[in-house]
């Protein structure tokens, strides 16, 4: 068989861990792999690349992709999918391994029902796909997020700050949730539970009137003021336009945020953003080992036929799950664990 392999949207920390895995995988049952460059636009502008045990040898550790990554979007400009189509026949491909998150996924789902042969892997910082209870990435990224808020709150507690800590995550709130119960965090808003600038302020007083003097808030990108805040309840967003599958760029949420805790509670208030230092470096061992079963299962699912599905971890076990169930609906936080947080607010 001959399969093709791409990453498509934002790059993470275990791609490069797939990636190998399904290479290796491969050459054990007598396959050969090609990688296409840059997401979805190497399947629709082809320059593939052969991978081979020399090509994935050394590249485990290593953060971002070999193959490269982007956001485009087949289904952006008519044609597009037909193009992909003809493409992997051109290119002699019997299979596709997609790589991504919702928007490479989804597009995935999209062109299976349109006959292409693909099995998707969950990868996303932000695990915000449904079918499965982690995507890789995510690990990674809450231990980088955790090791800097460590750091902040030792300046925070020296300078007697408010220290507003804002991380990514896009649209749901998984990576401040579990950076923030790491971290200590005394307060931590996600995108699922709209911000009330006064219940902040009150936990923040609370916690100072205990004889604390520093506060470490950890906010999620895509987080949004209540209206009766004052302010319009709209996302914070940096100038820039959509991207190819209509996200807009999330960012700034903290500044807005850390202004108004200083005007309200008079304490000396900073704000810092993590931004894509969450997916940079190494993957964790927990984000190679994910990676790694993936790449695996998703080569044994291509040899068995078993199209238009995703590898997902569900418990401790790997599945199969349809590719549309999984990119249908964002799976957002699980307000059971947000409530654990909660527990140590103020
Ligand atoms: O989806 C991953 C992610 O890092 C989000 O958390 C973030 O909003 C977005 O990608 C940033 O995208 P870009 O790399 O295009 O700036």
């Amino acid at each position: 068989m001959k399969i093709g392999v791409l990453t498509g949207g934002g790059d993470c920390p275990g791609l490069n861990a797939a990636i190998r895995a399904v290479v290796r995988k491969s050459d054990t049952l007598s396959s050969r792999v090609v990688g296409l460059r840059n997401g979805w636009k190497g399947l629709l502008d082809p320059s593939p690349m052969d991978l081979d045990g020399k090509m994935v040898s050394g590249i485990l550790h290593i953060g971002g992709t070999i193959i490269g990554t982007s956001r485009t979007n087949p289904f952006k400009d008519p044609g597009g999918p037909e193009k992909a189509l003809k493409n992997l026949r051109i290119l002699g491909l019997d299979a596709l391994i997609a790589i991504g998150g919702e928007d490479t996924l989804g597009a995935a789902a999209k062109l299976y029902e349109m006959g292409l042969p693909v099995v998707g892997v969950p990868k996303t910082i932000d695990n915000d796909l449904s079918g499965t209870d982690f995507t890789f990435g995510f690990d990674t990224a809450v231990s980088t997020a955790t090791d800097a808020i460590d750091r902040i709150h030792t300046t925070a507690e020296s300078h007697n700050r408010v220290m507003v800590v804002e991380v990514m995550g896009r649209h749901v709130g998984w990576i401040a949730t579990y950076s923030g119960i790491a971290g200590g965090a005394d307060v931590i808003l996600v995108p699922e539970i709209p911000i009330d600038l006064d219940e902040v302020c009150d936990l923040i007083l609370r916690r100072h009137s205990r004889g604390k003097s520093f506060s470490i808030v950890v906010v999620a990108e895509g987080a949004q003021f209540v209206e009766k805040a004052g302010a319009d309840g709209e996302l914070v967003l940096q100038e820039a336009p959509k991207d190819e599958f209509g996200h807009v760029r999330l960012g700034g949420i903290s500044q807005v945020l850390a202004k108004a805790i200083e005007k309200r509670t008079k304490f000396e208030t900073r704000y810092v953003v993590l931004g894509h230092i969450q997916r940079g470096g190494s993957p964790t061992a927990h984000d190679r080992v994910l990676a790694t079963r993936f790449g695996v299962f998703a080569t044994e699912m291509v040899h068995r036929g078993e199209f238009g599905k995703m590898a997902a971890l569900q418990g401790n076990r790997i599945v199969a799950v349809p590719l549309a169930e999984a990119t249908a609906t964002l799976k957002t936080v699980d307000m059971g664990i947000y409530g654990i947080a909660k527990e140590f607010f103020g």
